[in-house]
């Protein structure tokens, strides 16, 4: 795995997480007597990943879309993203590929080397998928995982931002990047056929647990990015995908996972990362770890009833 220290010079099924926020603001509304769905910032102003812009072939050479091995349509089968940690490793979030238990990696395929979902690309056999065996699907805790691949792809690697690096590269106001194919539209569904991008700062754990925000919700292994304003924003099916920032050497490093948020680039609800730098060391041992037998092609989180 690459890594950067400091500046050298379909649709996947709403996570619990998600859908729990979804309801309490909807009953809250309710109660408020307001509408459940106020007008939001980028319901008019950007068509547009929300409020983003195409990305350019070759820009992201390590984004990849996790498919439903089971459709063969491409654009049908996307359900999340990803990106390539080495030739062999793509991680992810969690609740991408654990519902109650861990998919079975026959479910999956990997889309690799395109930015269009209707042509180009090759699509990869899943041989193992590892869920973090904390990843907890209550609180969207230790939302990772990583998926190997039955062969080795010969494309550019996403370097991974270390513990060392975290403050220097991670810190509030920094630019990072969203990319995915995930929805586009605040309101009601929009997928794209090709890759999206937009940027987003970085906002500290307090601001983001501010109590207009999520009010405590956030833990210090998630990383907020987004405007107070909102208009910009990750959005379903944009999760497991990258949050990228410059890694201080002309290039890009991956700071976080696609993980959750309520509602998409709404005011104050910030897009919520899984806060990759403190993963780092968990990633390293997977992926240089021996093979296990034939018969453990599942590694099963160890998921008891949360806390
Ligand atoms: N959980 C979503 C998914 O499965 C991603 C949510 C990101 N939301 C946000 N407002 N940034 O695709």
């Amino acid at each position: 795995m690459r890594y950067t220290t400091a500046a050298r010079r379909l649709r996947p099924a709403m996570p619990a997480a998600d859908l729990r926020r979804e309801m309490l603001g909807a009953m809250l509304a309710a109660l408020l007597l307001v509408p459940a769905v106020p007008a939001q910032a980028g319901d008019v102003a950007t068509p547009q990943i929300v409020g983003g812009s195409k990305a350019a072939p070759g820009e992201f050479p390590w984004q990849v879309a996790l498919l439903d091995a089971a459709t063969a349509n491409t654009f049908n089968a996307q359900f999340c993203g990803g990106a390539l940690v080495t030739e062999r490793w793509v991680v992810t979030a969690a609740h991408c590929v654990f519902d109650g238990r861990v998919e079975p990696p026959s479910a999956v395929d990997v889309l690799v080397g395109t930015t269009s979902l209707k042509s180009g690309g090759i699509r990869v056999d899943v041989d193992t998928i590892v869920v973090h065996p904390r990843y907890n699907e209550r609180t969207s805790e230790n939302d990772i995982a990583l998926l190997r691949l039955a062969e080795p792809v010969d494309v550019e690697t996403l370097p991974v931002v270390t513990l060392a690096g975290e403050a220097a590269l991670t810190s509030a106001g920094t630019l990072a990047t969203a990319i995915g194919w995930g929805d586009t539209l605040v309101k009601g569904d929009r997928y794209p056929v090709d890759l999206r991008k937009v940027q987003v700062p970085i906002v500290t754990n307090r601001v983001c647990n501010g109590r207009r925000s999520y009010d405590g919700d956030v833990t210090a292994k998630m990383l907020c990015a987004g405007f107070a304003a909102g208009g910009k924003d990750s959005c379903q099916g944009d999760s497991g995908g990258p949050l990228v920032v410059p890694d201080g050497d002309g290039g890009f490093a991956l700071a976080g996972i696609t993980s959750w948020g309520a509602r998409c680039a709404a005011p104050e609800k910030y897009g919520v990362y899984t806060r990759v730098a403190r993963f780092a060391a968990w990633m390293e041992k997977v992926v240089t770890a021996p093979r296990r037998g034939a018969a453990a092609h599942v590694s099963t989180a160890s998921n008891a009833a949360p806390p």
